[in-house]
């Protein structure tokens, strides 16, 4: 199982009625959105296509066309307020600068007893997602040194996404778009900004990794849950689960014509 079925199968194994609806936030390519289309899932999808990867071609235009993928502008989500049962993102949050006002666009369109499900690399993994270089991601912004230090570690075969640049191109160029195009976050700065919005966080990696390896899962599944968290920290990014916190509305903020 690849990570889109693992996204796909989080949902259908929670769908309870016809009427769950889903958002995938920065759905890309649209590809979990058909995904779960296909389980008959009613599904929806929202994404900036940012300059850094714009996959907006590669959706078909009826699904634009029927609203079911929408362009995000001014960073609203397009859709209603409390309209979804849950909300994903797949590969997402390290690319947002600012979290706290996607959480909180997030949380509006959650129905109050909607759940997230995130899975992104935070700054503690050990391998920079995106070129496959050990660490790059712990150097600071603009840093020369972490070219050569790229460079060096892609003559000796790490990395990907090489096409046909020479080393030292694909490094340098590598290294400005991380630094135009992603915000890592350590935990407690994930923890701090998701604890504003959210509630009942629930880490998930076993899970996800047991359903990732399938028919192979004897290998780890005997290692405590916190040993297989671990792993899927370290090698690929967090995984969790939070519910929607309901802020209670004033009497003011609910009927704002009585005084
Ligand atoms: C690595 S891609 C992942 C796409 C998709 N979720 C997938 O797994 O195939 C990152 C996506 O995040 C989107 N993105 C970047 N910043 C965003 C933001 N602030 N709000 C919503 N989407 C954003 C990009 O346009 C891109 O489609």
């Amino acid at each position: 199982m690849d990570n889109y079925e693992f996204c796909t199968k989080w949902v259908t194994d929670r769908k309870l009625n016809d009427n769950v609806r889903v958002l995938d936030y920065g759905c890309g390519d649209g590809r979990i959105v058909k995904m779960l289309r296909e389980h008959n899932v009613n599904a929806f999808g929202c994404d900036t296509f940012y300059e850094g990867g714009d996959y907006s071609k590669l959706i078909e235009s009826e699904l634009f066309d029927n609203g079911i993928i929408k362009k995000i502008n001014e960073d609203t989500i397009p859709f209603k307020p409390n309209s979804f049962d849950f909300v994903i993102n797949h590969q997402v949050m390290e690319h947002v600068e600012d979290l706290d006002s996607v959480l909180s666009e997030i949380q509006r369109v959650l129905k109050p007893d909607g759940s997230v499900l995130s899975l992104f690399p935070d700054k503690g993994v050990w391998r920079e997602a995106h070129c496959g270089i050990p660490f790059l991601h712990w150097f600071p912004k603009n840093s020369r040194l972490r070219i050569y230090y790229t460079a060096g570690l892609r003559f000796i075969g790490f990395g990907h996404h090489k096409g046909d640049k020479s080393i030292m191109g694909w490094s340098r160029d590598f290294c400005e778009w991380l630094d135009k195009w992603t915000c890592y976050r350590t935990r407690k700065e994930v923890d701090t900004s998701y604890n504003k919005y959210f509630r009942e966080t629930q880490h998930i990696e076993d899970d996800f990794l047991q359903k990732r390896l399938g028919s192979k899962k004897s290998l780890v599944s005997w290692l405590p849950s916190s040993i297989q968290q671990l792993i899927v920290k370290k090698l690929a990014g967090i995984v969790f689960v939070s519910k929607k916190i309901v802020i209670k509305q004033t009497n003011e903020q609910l009927h704002p014509s009585i005084k």
